[in-house]
């Protein structure tokens, strides 16, 4: 990187850090003292019990808060009486009831024309993982950066927040876009494992709105993103063969087809991806590490479905002001892994499992099913003594 882009990068960290802070003093006036970011124990584990669970939220679509309306509920509960603040109270209530080990929100956090200040709107939808301490890795969808910070502000904020394990791009590559970042899962205190990742998690920009060749259509993952991802992939995988999942906000044209399969959950909208195919897929296959893959941007669809042995699912739309589906509730997505019990303490990863949970009375638990499970004969001995 030339000395003056580095230079700007810097000062952009800085003067983000100080609109951070400022905003944390406003949102809590008690808090008259600046103070720094709250960081994640890192590296993230699995838990004593052997477990870790992700909860994905998709599409939020955040807005100012109590003055942002929600769209598609009943009458009876729309209104005056329902707005963004209906999205934090789901929020609360999916990590009071599951306690994630990380939230993973996949895209359209904020909804850029309804967000008169886009940092203060990240702050709000994000505020119940801060409150309760939960670590969380965000990306972005096409409408997050339609307020008043470029995609790169935007992940450079997420990156700062308390909690966060958001990166804006992997130090030492150059790939387009922004949000492009590996979280390793390490193995509990005390196992074999302690410092091994047991699970990878890759995170990657879609992207939001293109021309091609004149074509209005959506983002997709650029060639050097996925060069980054086979590159990382490879490395993690030259010791042992942990299983990963990846998260990007807009589908790839091949989920389409998922159409003419025996999905699982509802599949009620066009897949909306890009007209551009480039290759994510041979590349995800190819790797072979990735087993699941979760998306936000169609708010209708809630499928998990096979594309060439990658289990590709939906997290269903999450926000109130996003659109929906007037008495289909609003809903999340649980990503359960649970490591083998070893001979001496807990081996490699043995299943991933995933539900939903629906934003009704009870948060019913709908669609559960298993999208992995280890096998004996083909898996990495060293990781399951
Ligand atoms: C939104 O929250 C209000 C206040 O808690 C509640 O009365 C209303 O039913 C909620 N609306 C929806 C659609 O959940
Ligand atoms: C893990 O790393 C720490 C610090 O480098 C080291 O002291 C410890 O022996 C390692 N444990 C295992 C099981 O590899």
């Amino acid at each position: 990187m030339p000395p003056m882009s580095s230079f700007l990068s810097v000062l952009l960290i800085c003067l983000l850090s100080v609109l951070l802070l400022r905003l944390s003093t406003l949102l809590d006036p008690g808090a008259a003292v600046p103070r720094i970011k709250r960081s994640a124990p890192l590296p993230l584990r699995f838990r004593h019990d052997g477990a870790f669970k992700i909860l994905q939220v998709a599409d939020m679509h955040f807005g100012n808060g109590a003055a942002t309306r929600c769209r598609d509920v009943a009458p009876e509960v729309g209104g005056a009486l329902c707005s963004d603040l209906n999205t934090t109270r789901f929020l609360r209530r999916l990590i009071e009831a599951e306690r994630p080990d990380l939230i993973a929100f996949t895209g359209d956090n904020i909804f850029g024309g309804s967000a008169t200040d886009a940092a203060e709107s990240l702050l709000r939808a994000i505020s119940p993982a801060m409150e309760y301490n939960v670590p969380w890795a965000a990306i972005l969808g096409n409408h997050d950066q339609e307020s008043t910070m470029t995609r790169e502000e935007l992940m450079t904020f997420l990156s700062l927040m308390d909690y966060s394990v958001s990166q804006v791009n992997p130090p030492g590559f150059l790939v387009h876009g922004f949000g492009n970042y590996h979280v390793g899962i390490h193995g509990t205190f005390g196992s074999e494992f302690v410092n091994t990742s047991l699970l990878n998690l890759y995170f990657l920009d879609s992207g939001d709105r293109e021309v091609v060749d004149g074509i209005k259509t959506y983002g997709w993952i650029k060639e050097s993103q996925l060069a980054w991802l086979s590159a990382t992939s490879r490395e993690l995988q030259q010791n042992l063969h942990s299983p990963a999942l990846a998260f990007f906000h807009i589908p790839i044209p091949e989920v389409r087809e998922l159409w003419y399969t025996d999905f699982k959950g509802q599949y009620q909208e066009g897949v909306a991806c890009s007209l551009v195919n480039s290759g994510a897929l041979g590349t995800l296959v190819s790797m072979g590490d990735v087993k699941g893959v979760f998306l936000g941007h169609d708010h209708l669809n809630d499928f998990c479905g096979d594309l060439n042995g990658i289990q590709f699912c939906y997290g269903g739309g999450f926000g109130y002001h996003a659109y929906g589906r007037s008495g289909w509730p609003r809903r999340a997505r649980v990503i359960h892994t649970q490591l083998k019990k070893g001979q001496r303490s807990w081996a490699g990863v043995e299943s991933i499992q995933t539900w939903k949970l629906l934003d009704d009375e009870k948060l019913s638990k709908i669609d559960e099913q298993v999208l992995w499970r280890h096998d004996d004969d083909d898996s990495d001995h060293s990781l399951y003594l």
